[in-house]
Parts: C-alpha cells; sequence; structure tokens
C-alpha cells in the first residue's frame, strides 16, 4: 500500500507569504478558517510506514517533520523514518530543506543530472555529510528502486519523467534561449509500490500529448495547482509575470489543467503547489467550488492518501 502525506501544499512562499498583503494572505493571517495556512511544496511516501521518502526540500521542512508524528524519530538516540528525498527541480521551494536535513543522518537524494549538478555546484549543500548522504541521479523514463543509504529496500519504485518546464528561477539567464532550460530542469515523478502508483507534478508548463498519455486512467495524479488564471499576479497587482512564464499550467480557461485532464479519467485528482494568489485556496470561493465540481480536490497539509 502506498501512504502519502501531503507535507506542504502551498508554491514558493506559503500561504501566506512573509510579505504579501494580498486578500487571500490577510485571510489566512487574520485565522479565517475557510482561508487556513500552507506551507511550501512536499509530500512524504511510503510503502511500508517504515521508510519515507521525501519529494521535495522545502524551506518549512522543520516545521512539516514537526506536525507529522509519523516521521519523527522513533527508536535509539538518532534516527530517522525519512530515508531520502527526491527533488524535481531545482527552485528553492523545492531544494532549500535539504540544509535542514543536516545532522550526520544516513540519507540518500534523488535528482536527475542536471539538478544534481546545480547541487554539486553549490557547497552548501556540503553540510549534507558527503560520507552519509548519498546523491544519485535518476535517468529519465527509467523507473528504479528508491533505497536507502546502505541499500536497503523501501518497497518504493521511482521514474522521473520530462515535463515542460524551465530552469530554477534563481538560475535564470536572461539572455539564454528559454532562459537557459534544458531537459531535466523540471521532472514528474511516478511512485509506485509494486502494485499502484502515484504521480507527482507540482511544476508543469503544459500538458502536451505524450504527458496526456501517460497520466490517462491513473489512480492519482497530484498537479501543478499554482494559479488559477494565467495572468492572476498582474491582475491582482502582485507581479508582472504570467504563470506560463514561471513555468506553470493556469486551472482554469481553455488551455487550462482542468480542461486537459477532462478526457483522461483519471480517477483522483489533486491540485498541490498552490500559489498564495490562486482563489481556490480560499474554501468559500466561487473558484474552489467550481475545480470541486470538475472532479478535483485541492491538497491542506497534514492531508493523507493511502492507495
Ligand atoms: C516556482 O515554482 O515558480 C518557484 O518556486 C518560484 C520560486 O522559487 O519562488
Ligand atoms: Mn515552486
Ligand atoms: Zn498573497
Amino acid at each position: 500500500m502506498l501512504r502519502i502525506i501531503v507535507l506542504g501544499a502551498a508554491a514558493g512562499g506559503g500561504f501566506p507569504q512573509w510579505n504579501c498583503n494580498c486578500a487571500n494572505c490577510r485571510r489566512a493571517r487574520s485565522g479565517d478558517a475557510a482561508a487556513l495556512p500552507q506551507t511550501q511544496s512536499s509530500i512524504a511516501v511510503t510503502a511500508d510506514d517504515r521508510h519515507w521518502f521525501l519529494l521535495n526540500a522545502s524551506p518549512d521542512l522543520r516545521q512539516q517533520l514537526a506536525g507529522t508524528p509519523c516521521l519523527q524519530p522513533q527508536y535509539g538516540l538518532r534516527s530517522s523514518p525519512v530515508v531520502g528525498a527526491v527533488l524535481t527541480n531545482a527552485d528553492v521551494d523545492h531544494v532549500a530543506g535539504l540544509l535542514t536535513l543536516r545532522e550526520a543522518q544516513p540519507l540518500a537524494v534523488y535528482a536527475t543530472g542536471r539538478v544534481q549538478s546545480v547541487l554539486r555546484a553549490n557547497p552548501i549543500f556540503n553540510v549534507l555529510d558527503p560520507d552519509k548522504v548519498a546523491r544519485r541521479t535518476m535517468d529519465l523514463d527509467r523507473p528504479e528502486p528508491l533505497l536507502t543509504r546502505g541499500g536497503g529496500v523501501t518497497g518504493l519504485t521511482i521514474e522521473a519523467f520530462a515535463v515542460p518546464g524551465k530552469i530554477a528561477l534563481w538560475l535564470e539567464d536572461p539572455t539564454a534561449a528559454d532562459f537557459g532550460s534544458t531537459a531535466g530542469d523540471t521532472v514528474g515523478l511516478r511512485v509506485s509500490d509494486g502494485t499502484t502508483s502515484v504521480f507527482y507534478i507540482p511544476g508543469c508548463a503544459a500538458l502536451p500529448p505524450a504527458l496526456a498519455e501517460r497520466l490517462r486512467n491513473a489512480a492519482l495524479v497530484l498537479f501543478d495547482g499554482t494559479t488559477w488564471s494565467d495572468d492572476e499576479m498582474q491582475c491582482l497587482g502582485l507581479g508582472d509575470k504570467t504563470a506560463s512564464r514561471m513555468g506553470h499550467m493556469a486551472m482554469s480557461g481553455p488551455d487550462g489543467t482542468i480542461a486537459a485532464f477532462d478526457s483522461l479519467n483519471v480517477r483522483r485528482r489533486v491540485f498541490i503547489h498552490i500559489n498564495n494568489s490562486n482563489p481556490v485556496l480560499l474554501a468559500d470561493s466561487p473558484q474552489r467550488r467550481a475545480a470541486a465540481v470538475a472532479g478535483w480536490e485541492v491538497a491542506q497539509d497534514g492531508m493523507e492518501i493511502r492507495l
């Protein structure tokens, strides 16, 4: 059985975002029960209830672990049910939590060659003692077992596949085509326990036919829910960038995620990586209702799914 816990449902910045005074963030700060705060982008997954992998390591990881008893030490003086992490890109919301995982704990960190090279180029990540923490490179489209640092089996298999997206925000080269993005900068993940599987795709700029076919008939997809509309940040006066410029698909509209999934027969569809500007964060918004009517759930911190 696969067990999935949403550690952080929000996109980079979280909800509320520290410097944002938009209507959504104000409601979240006020303690409004229909605008619950959400931490930054990560889930945890296990097949045996003993070995857990983080899918992305968020800047809020310390808080997320503190709020999740099954991820806390269970035996001995130093131990953790968290045996590793798998990264979907090198954005701050997905890698900064690696720094929280220091303290000489044996771990295995899986990422594409591209993302591993970004980590290697940043010596701060050497706080993850190279003698204790294995960095493993995932080939695209090749399922492999997720193993502990010592090679122990966890019952989990991972497959990474390229999705439309871009290089991490902090690595963008304004003079290069597509900001210097290359294959492997952004991937989706399929995690399996041998019987069933979940797709985790927190960043995705479009759904080309091959990707749609990959997801067809899936039992569960956790998908990029950054914005409701492509020009949401602009309309709210929060920024200049469209969702697509940021490497994300909007939920609504003819080119949006809801429409793109319409005929894919995915049994359970859950939006994740939700930006603080997105009205679906509000339990009482018409957009939340529209998403629900279209068969979509909105992830929340602490949400647990068993497959
Ligand atoms: C994104 O998903 O677009 C990034 O997380 C942006 C960021 O790093 O803030
Ligand atoms: Mn992000
Ligand atoms: Zn805001």
